[in-house]
């Protein structure tokens, strides 16, 4: 196994060590390709990549990007889809350029046509250099809920009820408003990133990160694969951190 946890005592610095490894990435490579997760605890890093951009410090003119899901069945302008998500809190602000940015359509009539689209753009860039992850309460990455394929490509998937729940503080707290479906890069995708940085902040995670990273590798708690990956850094708060169990 090659866990690297990382743990930051502020806010403040565990922002800076998101987004260090994000631009290191994005120096280190000719034609960097990320993979980039949304939710709430990936904000800050985007805010501090937008400041370092607009400082001069750091271009993401030569980076590819492939995003970790779309929710089924929401506009794109919709404020909660991730297509908006994105743009609002970084590609807008920043110099991606525009062919070089991929979601999942989750738009599609066809789901099963815009998956194999993007398994095919996926395959045409061949490797991803670092991918970028959240993790949901059941242990999720990207939308890969318990019990996803740990092999699985970009598949529609259909959304827990806790994960469900979690999200409705976007939705106005109102759960009939939270999309049913979303479309995920799969497992086999996401574990085949050369480099995995895995984000978690607050104590509300502490569980989780236990269960993932010091219990079984097993589909049940997807996040749990990532044992089995070379380099891989686990990146926490003190919260996140408190459960887990010193070397
Ligand atoms: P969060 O979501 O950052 O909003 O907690 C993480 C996830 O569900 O992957």
């Amino acid at each position: 196994m090659s866990i690297k946890f990382d743990v930051r005592t502020s806010p403040q610095a565990w922002t800076q060590a998101a987004a260090d490894i994000v631009c290191q990435t994005v120096r280190d490579n000719e034609r960097p390709v990320l993979v980039l997760p949304t939710g709430g605890t990936p904000v800050p890093m985007y805010a501090e990549l937008v400041r370092r951009y607009r400082a001069g410090e750091i271009s993401f003119q030569k980076v590819t990007s492939f995003n970790l899901d779309e929710y089924v069945g929401l506009e794109r302008s919709h404020p909660e889809s991730y297509y908006s998500f994105m743009h609002r809190n970084f590609f807008d602000a920043v110099d991606v350029p525009a062919e070089n940015i991929h979601l999942p359509d989750g738009r599609s009539a066809h789901p099963d046509e815009a998956c194999a689209a993007y398994n095919a753009m996926l395959d045409e860039v061949g490797a991803v250099d670092l991918a970028v992850l959240g993790i949901g309460h059941n242990g999720h990455i990207g939308f890969n809920e318990p019990g996803a394929d740990p092999a699985g490509r970009t598949h529609c998937e259909t959304l827990s009820l806790q994960t469900r729940q979690a999200n409705a503080r976007f939705f106005e707290d109102d759960l009939d408003k939270v999309p049913t479906h979303a479309l995920t890069m799969g497992l086999g995708d996401i574990l085949k990133a050369k480099k995995i940085l895995l984000l978690a902040n607050g104590e509300a995670k502490a569980a989780i990160i236990r269960k993932a990273f010091q219990g079984p590798v097993t589909r049940e708690v997807p996040c749990s694969l990532l044992q089995n990956h070379p380099n891989v850094v686990v990146l926490l708060d003190e919260g996140a951190a408190s459960l887990l169990e010193k070397a």
